[in-house]
């Protein structure tokens, strides 16, 4: 399984031969692609998983063909593409990147198995994902997901840490949008166990003006700072994140948690339809579900609607660069 490039990569192919994003009791083989330039570096990080002899991997495909990697894949992590640097908005890298997800797009309708499910996690995640969706229409849309887990769990870890209780605790925040700097963080609908009880956060927290404007503005900058503080972009939050993302797709979520996905649209809370767009969503039997029904006060309504507006924006600009 699996695409792989750079940074995100070296830190993913670990954490899936040791089965934290299939289960321990899932034997993987795993398909990495990379351009031509880096084959040899390629070729040095299998070394790597051979001499760590995971118990569980089975097989590496090692390649620089995109055909190679796709053929026979059950889920593909798209890593690969230019990532972000410091100064840059994801905008700048959509020109880059989504010629490259179109032909990539191909390769895996061609040559992936039936049934593929699929994560884009490079940058404008949720716009190339759209680009793969619409270049591999045999692909099911509901197979095509973008990684906004990383900005979910985020967002778990600035209420565990303004809370002083366990990460673990807290659950069902809420990604809407895109997976950039509009994205809306939502706290309205979350809860943390406590020996008392469910407790809702917005009480818990007890602080309108912080949850308005300094956690969501920490949650959706949160990229920008990673790269400045690290000259790279996150890698191991990243990796760790998709693997949450295929292992709660894949193996469902727990009873009454609801998790963040990018996903098609299909016009819930009145977000455009198709657009690849991060809603709450439950899984079952490796299928998503948007959670319907949720409350969504005037404040929220503009967020979500100006994350959406960003969407639409980079449609056109997406495809403005392929033409
Ligand atoms: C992240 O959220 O850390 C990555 O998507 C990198 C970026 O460009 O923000």
């Amino acid at each position: 399984m699996g695409l792989c490039d750079g940074q995100i990569g070296y830190a993913l192919v670990p954490m899936i031969a040791r089965g934290i994003m299939l289960g321990t009791d899932q034997p993987v083989i795993l398909h990495m692609l990379d351009i031509p330039p880096a084959a040899e570096a390629l070729n040095g990080v299998k070394m790597e998983l051979v001499d760590a002899a995971f118990p569980l991997l089975k097989g590496v495909v090692a390649t620089t063909d995109a055909v190679e990697a796709c053929t026979g894949v059950n889920v593909a992590v798209m890593v690969g593409g230019f990532p972000r640097k410091e100064g840059m908005e994801r905008k700048d890298v959509m020109s880059k990147n989504v010629s490259i997800y179109k032909s990539q797009a191909s390769a895996l309708e061609k040559h992936a198995a039936a049934n593929c499910k699929v994560l884009v996690v490079a940058n404008p995640a949720n716009t190339n994902a759209l680009i793969l969706k619409e270049f591999a229409p045999s692909i099911p849309e509901k197979n095509i997901t973008c990684l906004t887990r990383l900005d979910h769990n985020r967002a778990l870890g600035q209420i565990s840490e303004k809370l002083n209780v366990q990460v673990s605790d807290v659950k069902n925040v809420i990604i809407w949008g895109n997976h950039s700097s509009t994205q809306y963080p939502d706290v309205t609908h979350a809860t943390v166990t406590t020996p008392a009880g469910e407790k809702r956060v917005p009480e818990l927290v007890n602080d309108d003006e912080w949850l308005k404007s300094g956690f969501i503005s920490t949650v959706q900058q949160r990229g920008a700072a990673i790269i400045k503080a690290r000259k790279l972009s996150s890698a191991l939050s990243a990796a760790s994140s998709a693997c949450d993302h295929i292992r709660d797709w894949v193996c469902g979520t727990p009873e009454g948690t609801w998790v963040s996905m990018g996903v098609y649209s299909d016009g819930s809370y009145n977000v455009p339809a198709g657009l690849i767009y991060s809603f709450p969503v439950t899984c079952r039997n490796g299928e998503w579900t948007i959670v319907q029904g949720l409350s969504i006060d005037e404040f929220s309504r503009k967020k979500l609607d100006l994350t959406a507006e960003e969407l639409t924006e980079e449609k056109a600009l997406a495809y403005s660069c392929l033409t």
